[in-house]
């Protein structure tokens, strides 16, 4: 209401992407749509306080309830992930994993991660990414074949480069991840291993994928992705990680602050401090378990109709698709599908010839459908639109139709 009388423009233009939401799919696999608790708690009065430094450590006065959010927060980043240490205050996942490269290594070190166009994080080495910039960064990818992470590869490359950091996770990757494996190959040669869950965070709290907890260091996440809370990051250590380095808590938190931020944003912690709590019960498991049948179901339907599905398949949240026996690039499928109201994006597929701008593939996700309470039967129905645009582009009308006569059955969450 007062946002309304007091700047009409933007209230406008968030009443007209609140609209956006509700009459259309999201199925970009990185986004979801929080609760309104975890909303409140986003737009209060928190977010009026400087709080720099650390519960019961800090260089502002006034701090006495916003010490109790971040220890709520904290603890129940601790007890959902089973970690020894929590940092809640990384603006979001960019931060979080430039945190962990101030916190363990010096400029010029030698890193490894996962490709950019394998399906990896511009953080995780990309040339053009700080990353990249400042660290000499190998890069590894996935088998031509399998399309599957190579870890023969992966052992190889660290066996050469002796890396000081390795990571493992990514943001195309739609595979489970052998954490056990990349624990083997980053302590045969002394590496840390940092696992980025920012996809499979909220998999991981529900207990459909591979937990990499007991296998790595560090664990670094983003919150507002499957974890379905705010945006926002983490990070995490590990009993493994303090058997490594005691000390690595403590470069961490230095690490963030002053290394990299100065106040936290506190609203967003008890936003995520909500959403944690929300992760912790039941109905979060169930919420977990349908999004991976959702996207099988979903999967299994294109292929009907002669999709090429990266990998053959996924375990988790999300589904590429190679779009070359298709006849349209990524960047096309992705306009005409969202000309009927289904939000996706264009990707690169593994060993793409295709320039990352026009990329060949196009990346599907389910955890905000999911949310909105969608099942195996209203994918197959999704899959079918997939189909009938891409074949056909002039039925955008009754594709559109049936979108938004779903959306209508599915509102956005309370
Ligand atoms: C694996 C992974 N790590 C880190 C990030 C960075 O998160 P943010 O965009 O919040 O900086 C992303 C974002 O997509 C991601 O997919």
């Amino acid at each position: 209401m007062k946002l309304k009388q007091k700047d009409s423009q933007i209230a406008k233009l968030i009443e007209l992407e609140t609209n956006r939401q509700k009459t259309t799919l999201q199925m970009i696999p990185s986004e979801n749509h929080c609760s309104l608790a975890v909303r409140e708690a986003l737009g209060s009065i928190l977010t009026d306080k400087y709080a720099e430094g650390y519960p019961g450590k800090r260089y502002y006065g006034g701090n006495e309830f916003i010490d109790k959010v971040e220890n709520i927060c904290i603890e129940r980043a601790k007890k959902l992930f089973g970690v020894e240490h929590v940092n809640v205050q990384p603006h979001s996942g960019s931060p979080a994993n430039a945190s962990v490269y101030l916190a363990t290594c010096q400029a010029g070190d030698t890193i490894m991660g996962m490709a950019l166009p394998m399906g990896g994080h511009l953080t995780h080495g990309f040339k053009l990414s700080f990353s990249g910039i400042f660290f000499n960064a190998i890069s590894y990818g996935l088998d031509e074949k399998t399309q599957l992470i190579n870890y023969d590869e992966v052992e190889k490359l660290a066996k050469e480069h002796n890396p000081k950091l390795i990571w493992v996770g990514g943001s195309a990757y739609s595979r489970f991840i052998d954490f056990k494996k990349m624990g083997e190959i980053a302590d045969s040669v002394g590496a840390y291993l940092v696992a980025d869950i920012a996809h499979i965070a909220g998999l991981v709290a529900g207990g459909v994928h591979l937990s990499p907890v007991p296998f790595v260091h560090i664990v670094t996440t983003t919150t507002h992705k499957t974890l379905r809370g705010p945006r926002g990051g983490m990070i995490m250590v590990t009993k493994k990680g303090l058997e490594k380095d005691m000390d690595l808590p403590k470069k961490i938190d230095r690490a963030v602050f002053p290394g990299l931020q100065g106040g936290p944003h506190e609203n967003s912690i008890s936003a995520i401090a909500v959403c944690l709590k929300e992760a912790s019960n039941l109905a979060f498991k169930k919420y977990a378990t349908q999004i991976v049948k959702n996207a099988k179901a979903l999967v299994e339907e294109l292929k009907k109709y002669d999709f090429n599905i990266i990998s053959g398949g996924t375990d988790n949240h999300l589904l590429l698709i190679d779009l070359r026996n298709k006849n349209i690039t990524g960047a096309e499928a992705q306009n005409l599908l969202e000309s009927v109201g289904i939000t996706i994006n264009k990707n690169s597929i593994p060993y793409d010839p295709a320039p990352p701008f026009k990329p060949s593939g196009i990346r599907i996700g389910t955890p905000a459908v999911t949310t909105r309470g969608m099942k195996e039967k209203q994918m197959r129905q999704i899959a079918g639109w997939i189909n009938e645009i891409i074949l056909n582009p002039k039925s955008v009308k009754s594709v559109r139709f049936g979108v938004n006569k779903l959306c209508k059955k599915f509102p956005l969450p309370k």
